[in-house]
């Protein structure tokens, strides 16, 4: 059988995305190379929210490109660097054979086809991935069902290269999510994940948000709900409210702040001020006690000023997350943030180390909360050092416990919490105790 090879860069839609690639490519009788160098067909799906992942991308054609002499038949690139870069790719690689956009992967047969002559390109913004039929996706996650709810941003972050690659908002009729949650649940997937550029801003008919969540967490056997990514401007109380009544709908919410300067958020054109976002965590705080949040903050945007970066460590001492993806700004070509006066790097660098230090602080402190409570953690698999197991509890930290029992992977059992760390939390077994 002839074998294949996907490697995934970017968030969790293109983990999913990576999916359905690798399920297209089972259906056409390939089968699962171990290494990039077995593999007779190799697809990077790829990201460009940075530099940094872009540049990967690159670097990463340039070791393939020896394969191409070997067993290697076809190198595609698909993802949002093939979207945005389109015919740029051949130019900067000619020896890539296929170029497919996140919305065009029901081409990807096709797209094979073509590439056994000539190079094939498909990065249409019209297509969409919602179409993708829920029988034949095979997940690579071991718990977890991630399920695309909307496809798109209508956003326009002024820093954000997203909008560009992932094409207008497209919301999914809620009918095919329920369908698609039907087929992951029966093949025993109990955890469930709503995916979305701006997850919290579907809507279809006259259902918004919390119509949905409502829908899905009346689904028999959805135990463990999770959703994301929420943006700030459009996430409804209701939401909130509904979030602590239904025990299934995890008391987790990445919640992306960016920055903490009301300046700032304006530059960025994000919609909301700190105090509104402020305001918000705090009736989010009270409808569900004990929620988890995360968030996002980008580092050194074009022009940020010493006291305005303070501001962003003033919200992460305030609001205390669970935890901080943080970046530094970096430029997107086209985008407008792209034209203004940059931040020197040497100070970007170290505001972003301070920032990192400090969260670190804050979770290391927050975390100690859990020594002593025992807790409920779907197990996920061994943990990364061997001897242990690894799950999660429902509001998404990890727990790495022994056990003198043997334990399924995604069964659920109660821990009991010994120890923290920043990331993760250490226990032992209390089923049955
Ligand atoms: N739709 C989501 C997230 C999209 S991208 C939202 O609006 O929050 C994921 C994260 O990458 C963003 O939240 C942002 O923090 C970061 N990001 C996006 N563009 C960036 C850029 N040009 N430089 C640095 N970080 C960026
Ligand atoms: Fe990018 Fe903003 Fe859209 Fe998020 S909301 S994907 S940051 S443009
Ligand atoms: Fe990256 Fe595209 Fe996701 S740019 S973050 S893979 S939407």
């Amino acid at each position: 059988m002839p074998k294949y090879f996907v490697k995934t860069w970017g968030c969790q839609m293109n983990v999913l995305d990576g999916d359905k690639i690798a399920s297209l490519l089972e259906e056409l009788g390939y089968e699962k190379a171990d290494k990039l160098e077995d593999a007779n067909v190799i697809l990077l799906n790829t990201c460009s929210v940075r530099e940094g992942p872009e540049d990967k991308v690159f670097a990463e054609l340039s070791r393939l490109k020896k394969l191409k002499k070997k067993n290697l038949e076809i190198l595609g690139v698909a993802g949002c660097v093939a979207q945005q870069e389109k015919n740029a790719v051949f130019e900067r690689a000619p020896y890539v054979d296929i170029v497919m956009g996140p919305r065009s992967l029901s081409h990807l047969p096709a797209l094979l086809r073509q590439a056994r002559d000539q190079r094939a390109m498909e990065t249409s913004d019209k297509e969409d991935s919602l179409l993708f039929p829920p029988e034949i996706l095979r997940r690579s996650h071991p718990t977890k069902a991630s399920v695309t709810v909307m496809e798109g941003c209508n956003k326009r972050c002024s820093y954000c290269i997203v909008p560009e690659t992932r094409g207008r908002e497209v919301c999914r009729p809620i009918g095919s999510i329920l369908e698609e949650i039907s087929v992951a649940v029966e093949r025993g997937y109990s955890e469930i994940e709503l995916l979305g550029q701006n997850v919290n801003c579907w809507k279809h008919g006259n259902e918004d948000f919390t119509d949905l969540l409502d829908k899905v967490s009346s689904v028999a056997g959805v135990k463990r709900l999770k959703f994301m990514t929420s943006h700030p401007k459009h996430f409804p109380l209701e939401a909130a409210k509904l979030m602590a009544e239904r025990e299934n709908i995890c008391n987790f919410l990445h919640l992306p702040l960016q920055a903490g300067s009301s300046r700032i958020l304006k530059l960025m054109r994000r919609q909301y001020d700190r105090k509104f976002y402020t305001d918000l965590v705090a009736g989010i705080k009270a409808a569900v006690p004990g929620i988890v949040l995360s968030t996002d903050i980008i580092v050194a945007f074009p022009s940020e000023t010493e006291d305005e970066f303070e501001e962003s460590l003033e919200c992460l001492l305030e609001i205390r997350f669970d935890s901080v993806f943080s970046f530094r700004y970096s430029p997107r070509p086209g985008t407008p943030a792209a034209e203004m006066e940059p931040v020197p790097e040497i100070v970007a660098r170290e505001r972003h180390q301070r920032l990192m230090a400090l969260q670190l602080g804050i979770q290391t402190h927050d975390h100690a909360r859990f020594v002593g409570n025992t807790v409920e953690v779907l197990v996920e698999g061994v943990s990364k050092r061997g001897g242990q197991y690894m799950g999660r509890i429902p509001e998404t930290i990890v727990v790495n416990f022994t056990s003198d029992k043997a334990l399924k992977v995604n069964s659920c059992h109660r821990v009991e919490i010994q120890k923290s760390h920043p990331h993760s939390l250490e226990g032992r077994l209390a089923d049955g105790a």
